[in-house]
């Protein structure tokens, strides 16, 4: 397994370029599975999710060309030779639970493995089956997999109320409803960028979809949909985590293709904290104000609220703050794992239950720590870039799912940072 060594090197100042989103990939590509006609994505990202999804589509019978180095996935499902999403693929990647209403919409049946919980909390599914019933779907649980039908043959339109907000499964449940026969009303549905690049992909496709970016999506069933070719809407996640380079080193990065509209709370607390972050002609570029980052609360919201997936990165920040911060993390139940790690390098940090309590401090102090999930390993390299001394970063497996040649960009802002590979 990989580690990444990262030292300590003062203001870092540069330009880095952010790419398609791995939420928004991992939705759009089982989209392919709706239509026999191709489904082109660019500005795919290059991470091993995709690469899973990848292999997820090609089991089931698509095809996933990979052409300029990645970033464009040329895809085609003239049918679907299986029908069955595999344990071994989906214990990988929960996203794989996405292929379960694009599979029933389009032939009427599926048999997907439930994807078990991770590290950050058990995330069921329930939501997801709930929806799909209610359109008509017959769903069996037996040896740890969901066997779909639906009944009839095709699903049908359906009014459905989330109790709460789910990103994925509003995304199955927009993804079903293309080709369900009647409308299907979503309320309390999830407001995400990613599923406006979804719900305009689809539109694309020939879908009747109003309503993305808001918490109802009405969906008039059609009776087939046609190919099309969608860029991959850019990573807000990536995105904030490298404008908080500077906010924890100093200096000054643009972030190319990055739009406030895509991380609004986000930037209005480094706007708290004393961090500035002004729209350019080709991004965000974002400084410190003044000297010493400020303290702030923080608490994690579905969109258009403060991100979750940016908590972890946050708390790096906030561990060298002036003052005492409280971080809520309410999307999560164990999305905390980072802080010990943060705490083997000096930080201040008291957690009870769902609550981090910050208190910040001069410097952090480079150390070895571990990766625990995508999002706490970059916060762990974020401090590290901050850090007095060298900080060994293990596991970054992790941290490929979600983030391409974070080396190459940090060292281009004058990062100290290398991979350290330990195959022999
Ligand atoms: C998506 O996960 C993202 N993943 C997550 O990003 C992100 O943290 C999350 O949305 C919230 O924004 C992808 O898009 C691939 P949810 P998802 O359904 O869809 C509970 C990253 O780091 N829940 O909105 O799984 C669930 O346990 C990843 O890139 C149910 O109880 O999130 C969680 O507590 C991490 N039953 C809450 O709802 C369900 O059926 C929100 O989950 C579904 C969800």
């Amino acid at each position: 397994m990989d580690s990444i060594l990262v030292k300590g090197n003062g203001a870092l100042n540069g330009v880095i370029p952010i790419a398609g989103a791995k939420n928004a990939c991992l939705t759009l590509m089982p989209a392919t599975l709706l239509s026999e006609e191709p489904l082109t994505l660019t500005n795919a990202p290059r991470l091993s999710d995709i690469r899973t999804m990848t292999q997820l589509l090609e089991s089931l019978g698509a095809e996933v060309a990979s052409l300029q180095s990645g970033q464009v996935l040329a895809m085609s499902s003239h049918a679907i030779s299986n029908h069955t999403a595999d344990y071994d693929i989906v214990r990988k990647m929960r996203a794989s639970i996405l292929v379960l209403g694009p599979m029933l919409a389009r032939d009427g049946h599926a048999i997907v493995s439930l994807p078990g919980g991770c590290a950050i909390g058990a995330r069921p599914v329930d939501l997801h089956l709930q929806v799909l019933e209610a359109m008509g779907a017959e769903l069996d649980l037996r040896d740890g997999y969901v066997h779909a039908k639906a009944i009839g043959g095709r699903l049908r339109g359906a009014v459905f109320d989330f109790p709460f907000v789910s990103v994925g499964a509003t995304e199955n449940a927009l993804l079903a409803a293309t080709l369900a026969k009647g409308t299907t009303v979503l309320n309390n549905a999830a407001r995400e960028p990613e599923i406006v690049d979804l719900a305009r992909c689809l539109r694309k496709m020939g879908a009747q979809i109003e309503g993305e970016g808001t918490s109802t999506l009405t969906v008039q069933g059609v009776d087939r949909l046609h190919g099309a070719t969608h860029p991959v809407v850019t990573d807000r996640i990536e995105l904030g985590t490298y404008m908080l380079v500077p906010a924890i080193c100093g200096g000054e990065v643009e972030c190319l293709g990055g739009t406030l509209d895509l991380v609004g709370a986000f930037a209005e607390k480094l706007d708290q904290a004393g961090v500035s972050v002004t729209e350019t002609a080709r991004g965000l570029k974002v400084s410190r104000k003044n000297g010493r980052v400020k303290a702030v609360n923080v608490t994690t919201e579905p969109f258009p609220g403060f991100p979750t997936d940016l908590q972890a990165q946050m708390m790096a920040l906030l561990c060298t703050a002036d003052g005492t911060s409280v971080l809520e993390e309410k999307i999560f139940e164990n999305r905390f794992m980072h802080a010990p790690e943060l705490m083997r390098m000096g930080a201040k940090i008291d957690v009870h239950g769902g609550t981090a309590t910050v208190t910040g401090v001069e410097k952090l102090r480079g150390a070895p720590v571990m990766a625990t999930d995508l999002r706490a390993s970059v916060s762990l390299i974020l401090a590290g870039l901050a850090a007095e001394g060298e900080t060994v970063v293990s596991r970054v497996y992790h941290l490929d799912r979600g983030y391409e040649r974070v080396e190459e960009k940090l060292m281009a802002c004058g990062a100290h940072i290398e991979r350290i590979s330990d195959r022999p």
